[in-house]
């Protein structure tokens, strides 16, 4: 078998380019946590679900894995600094964050691509990691465009230039 470590899984993985979320969460003093993530996918449709993985090792572990609820917050292309904000390890995460209180007062962060306000529903640890899913309870999206992230770096979005010739000629059959 060949031997996979993770710094190689890692640069591999960087090959599929991935949307930016901070998760955010409350504990049980209502202590507001909050990281950067992007191992978020969709899973089910009907019913609404979706997942993510968090690190054993996140300083905010015990926090996510007591919590009801989270929220994804799906950052946009201009929001680099809060990318960075939230996966640099600090007692005061949200310092300079602009955000309302959602359902349970979990914290949406303003400006965002999109927003989707989750109950957790289980928790699956396997390996270094723990996947959560949650049920999407309250949604939104604005228009700004999402920040990517792929091969270790942040990237913008925009339109496949043959995505554009599809509007004007026929797929090929
Ligand atoms: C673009 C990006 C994506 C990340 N995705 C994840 C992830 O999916 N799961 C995870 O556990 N950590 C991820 N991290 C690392 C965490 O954001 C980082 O370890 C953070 O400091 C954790 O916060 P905490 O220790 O306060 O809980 C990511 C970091 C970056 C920059």
């Amino acid at each position: 078998m060949q031997q996979i470590d993770g710094l190689a899984l890692r640069k591999v993985l960087g090959a599929f380019p991935t949307g930016v979320t901070v998760m955010t969460t409350l504990d049980a003093t209502g202590r507001a946590f909050g990281m950067t993530v992007n191992s978020f996918s969709s899973v089910s449709l009907n019913p609404p679900l979706i997942l993510w993985s968090q690190s054993l090792s996140s300083r905010s572990y015990t926090a996510f894995r007591d919590a009801e609820r989270f929220v994804v917050n799906i950052l946009s292309e201009h929001q680099i600094r809060i990318s960075k904000q939230f996966s640099t390890a600090s007692d005061d995460k949200f310092r300079n964050i602009t955000f309302r209180s959602g359902l349970g007062g979990v914290p949406i962060i303003s400006s965002c691509a999109a927003n989707l306000e989750c109950v957790k529903v289980s928790a699956h640890p396997e390996g270094d990691h723990v996947v959560y899913i949650g049920r999407v309870i309250r949604l939104e999206r604005s228009e700004h465009r999402p920040l990517v992230f792929g091969d270790g770096r942040y990237l913008v979005a925009r339109a496949h230039e043959h995505d554009e010739l599809s509007a004007v000629l026929p797929l090929e059959s």
